[in-house]
Order: structure tokens, then C-alpha cells, then sequence
């Protein structure tokens, strides 16, 4: 058994300072989380909770009434409450609540290393009279100069750009999928996806009613024949890409596979969305997809892996045909991405401290890696040497749903391969971040605890 309902039950009744619905709606919470209660699953009656908890019917409506404001549950009348189902996004990366906890869900870089460089870079960059363009709103959705740096930062991992006036400047490169998405199909197209992928991808796809179809992966990423056979079956209006360093898997495509895909994009005349936020970890440059078929393809990067999310630039390389399009969305939706970060951004770009920050990361990750093949059995995950995280298969004897949900209960937030796969269908894997807990002590320290739950749940 994974948790002690009783554990759960008495921290209720020793719990003073909260009032009792507010507390027993967290332990629900809690239930959830664990997998107790799951998605779309009846709730007990207000009746048998409040057995359950020594409490009144009242108490548990309070506490339902408050748990479907916060968006946990719903209730019908006549019908009863039921388990909401969960933002994919949510699920597979998780806040971290409490400070003790390992956080291995989110794909951050290890923002201790070069906190105190972003610290001097933005005093630097606001010591002066700062230009009273970057307060202002402008004619475009972006400055020139802040579109030259995008220039120079994709052109650095090999994509080639002839203007800067083929870069637009989006919230990071979940904005620059979702413009994307939202532009280049129409509800109810096929979208075809790595059929295991980031969650971000899919959680769009969903919100915006357009339906995902898997294309298979073997060693080597994206099978162009299963992409194929995809194409002339289903039409999909976009096929997206993560080429380097994959999420989840950590694959780089190599030049071959590259060719392939881009050979069958061309061919079924659909648009390829190359989202390559992960380029700065390849070993060498590869030249990008959108190389092949610059007048088919969209290329996304960001700073968000490099250097930090919490600036949300992203650089977005359209073909120039679609420019116009693309604007006018960003114009209607946002206006323009905020100056003032992508001023920080494009100094940082322009003395070359981005891609020393972007290289720093790149060595972190590979102490990393090194550290986890001392911990974890090697032939069990897959990663690169410079990958930011690791997709790690569990034994068959584990039931991941439980295995993740214990590992939290146990202090250590751990993304489930449910969350990757295009139809949330169930995993035997789990994609473990290397890069979001500070100190490489503390990283060992929780790797080592949860190689040992693995044990603890091995026959
Ligand atoms: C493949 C991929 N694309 C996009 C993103 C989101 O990037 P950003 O923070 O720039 O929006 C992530 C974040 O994990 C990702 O893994």
C-alpha cells in the first residue's frame, strides 16, 4: 500500500488553525493527488464523509463548495461530486510547496548557478537613462534591435535566417506553439505529434479542440514512414517537432532522419512546426529541419532552457510569407511582447554572456547526468550526456500512477509518462529533471532516496 489513510485522517483532527472544510478539501486534494480518488471518479456522499471525518454533512459542503471553486471537483444535483480531470500540464510538472522537496518535474535550468550574472546583466542594463521606446507601445510587435538579437541567437545553433524581419518575438515558445496552432489549423484538424511528447504541446491541442495523432519513435525519434503513412491517412494540418534532446525522450535526430521528414512535409504540402528550445545542449550544430524547407516550416526557440524561463523570450522564425499573418495575431492577442525583458535579453545576446550562461547550463547538466549514472541502473533510462533529464522505465512489478504518487508523499515530485504519451494512456516510464534542484548535494540526496523506493518496490 502506498499511503496511511489514517496519517491523512489524524493530521485533520490535529490541525487547529484551519477551519475543518478548509482542511479536510485539502486532504481531498491530497487523495486526489495520490491517486485515491481518480479523474472523473464519484466522491463520496456528504454523509459518508462526514462519518468519515467526525464532522457534519454541512462541513463537507463547505468543504465540496470550496474544492469546486477551486476547480478540483464538480457537482451536479441529483448526480453528486465528481473528480475533475486534471490539466495534463499541471500534472506532469508540479509546483514545488514545500522548500524540503526534490523537484524533479520541472525542465528549468539551475538557476543558482547564474543567478548573480542575471542579477549584474539587468543592472547593467538599467544603469543608464533607460530609452523611453522600452515604456512605450510600438508600431510593431517588436524592435528591430530586439529582433537582430533573436537573429543572431538562432543563428548560432545553425538555423538559417536572412532578415530579422523573419523573427517575431513571442512569450516564450509556449506562445509562439500556441499562435502557431491556433493560426495554422481550424478545430477538429489532425495535428500530428511525436507520439510521446511534451505535455505543453498537447494541453494546447486539447484546449483549442484539435485532436493529436501519435506518430511512432523508435531510437532514433520520429519514424518519417509511420509520419508518412500519417500524412496520407489523416491530412494533418501541422506535424511538431522537438529534434534535439527531445522531451521526453532526449533524442537528437540525426541528419538522415532530419532529411526524411522534411522530405515528407514537403511532400503532403503540411506545415512543420520545429520546436528546438533545446538545441543549445547538441554536441555540435545540427542544421535544423526548417534549413530543408524554409518556405514549410516554423522554427521556436527560447531563453527559457538557457537561461530562464521567467523572461519568457522567445524567438519565432516564420517563412516570409506568413510574417504579416503572424503579427497580426501577435498584435490582436498581446499587442507586443514586454520591451523591457527583451532588452535585457538582446544585451545579453549581444555580449555574448547568453551563450556562456547557455554553456554554463550545458556543463551543469552534464555533472548531472554523471551523478545519476552512479545512482540509477544505466541500461534502465535513456538520456544524452548534456540532456537536462532523463526518461527513466520502471520496472514491470511498479504501477507508475502509484510509484509517483508515493514518491511525493515521500518529498519528490516526479513527472508520470502518462502525461507525454499524445493520448494520456498509461506508461511504464517516468521523466526525471536533472536541473531544477539547486546544489548537486541535494540533487544526490533525492536521487539516492528515490533509487531506493524503486528497491523498496522491486519483487
Ligand atoms: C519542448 C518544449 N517546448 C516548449 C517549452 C516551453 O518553453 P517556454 O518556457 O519558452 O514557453 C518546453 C518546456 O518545458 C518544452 O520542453
Amino acid at each position: 500500500m502506498f499511503y496511511s489513510r489514517s496519517k491523512i485522517v489524524s493530521r485533520i483532527e490535529k490541525e487547529v488553525t484551519m477551519p475543518k472544510y478548509q482542511d479536510i478539501a485539502d486532504t481531498v486534494v491530497h487523495l486526489i493527488d495520490i491517486g485515491h480518488y481518480r479523474e472523473g471518479s464519484k466522491l463520496p456522499t456528504h454523509r459518508a464523509l462526514a462519518e468519515e471525518y467526525a464532522t457534519t454533512p454541512v462541513t463537507i459542503a463547505k468543504a465540496y463548495s470550496l474544492l469546486a471553486d477551486q476547480g478540483h471537483i464538480e457537482s451536479f444535483v441529483g448526480r453528486g461530486s465528481f473528480v475533475k480531470k486534471r490539466s495534463s500540464l499541471r500534472q506532469a510538472i508540479q509546483p514545488q510547496l514545500l522548500e524540503d522537496e526534490w523537484n524533479f518535474s520541472i525542465l528549468q535550468p539551475c538557476l543558482a548557478y547564474h543567478l548573480e550574472t542575471l542579477n549584474n546583466q539587468i543592472s547593467q542594463c538599467f544603469s543608464n537613462t533607460v530609452s523611453p521606446s522600452l515604456f512605450g507601445y510600438t508600431e510593431h510587435t517588436g524592435s528591430l534591435l530586439h529582433k537582430n538579437a533573436g537573429m543572431r541567437w538562432l543563428q548560432h545553433f545553425g538555423l538559417h535566417v536572412r532578415s530579422a524581419e523573419h523573427v517575431l518575438l513571442t512569450n516564450g515558445a509556449q506562445h509562439a506553439l500556441s499562435l502557431l496552432i491556433e493560426l495554422y489549423s481550424q478545430p477538429g484538424d489532425v495535428i500530428a505529434v511525436e507520439a510521446l511528447t511534451y505535455p505543453g504541446i498537447l494541453s494546447i491541442i486539447n484546449a483549442l479542440g484539435r485532436k493529436a495523432v501519435g506518430v511512432t519513435q523508435d531510437e532514433q525519434g520520429m519514424c518519417p514512414e509511420h509520419l508518412q503513412e500519417v500524412c496520407k491517412q489523416s491530412h494533418p494540418s501541422l506535424v511538431i517537432i522537438v529534434p534535439s534532446h527531445q522531451n521526453p525522450t532526449t533524442v537528437t535526430l540525426s541528419i538522415e532522419r532530419r532529411e526524411a521528414i522534411a522530405s515528407v512535409i514537403q511532400k503532403y504540402q503540411t506545415w512543420l512546426i520545429e520546436d528546438d528550445i533545446y538545441a543549445f545542449l547538441n554536441s555540435e550544430k545540427i542544421p535544423p529541419i526548417t534549413n530543408l524547407i524554409p518556405e514549410k516550416s516554423f522554427y521556436i526557440s527560447s531563453l527559457s532552457k538557457a537561461i530562464s524561463p521567467g523572461m519568457r523570450c522567445g524567438y519565432l522564425k516564420a517563412p516570409q510569407s506568413q510574417i504579416e499573418h503572424l503579427s497580426t495575431l501577435i498584435r490582436t492577442m498581446i499587442w507586443l511582447v514586454s520591451p523591457i525583458t527583451f532588452e535585457i535579453a538582446t544585451q545579453m545576446i549581444n555580449s555574448e554572456k547568453a551563450f556562456e550562461l547557455s554553456n554554463q547550463q550545458k556543463s551543469i547538466a552534464e555533472q548531472r547526468q554523471a551523478i545519476a549514472q552512479t545512482i540509477l541502473e544505466k541500461d534502465t533510462f535513456s538520456a544524452q550526456v548534456s540532456s537536462f533529464h532523463i526518461w527513466l522505465a520502471l520496472p514491470d512489478n511498479i504501477n507508475t500512477d502509484q510509484f509517483v504518487a508515493t514518491a511525493k508523499e515521500r518529498g519528490m515530485l516526479i513527472s508520470n509518462g502518462r502525461y507525454f504519451c499524445h493520448d494520456e494512456s498509461y506508461s511504464q516510464y517516468v521523466r526525471l529533471s536533472l536541473m531544477s534542484i539547486p546544489t548537486h548535494q541535494h540533487f544526490e540526496k533525492g536521487l539516492i532516496r528515490l533509487k531506493q523506493l524503486l528497491d523498496q518496490n522491486r519483487t
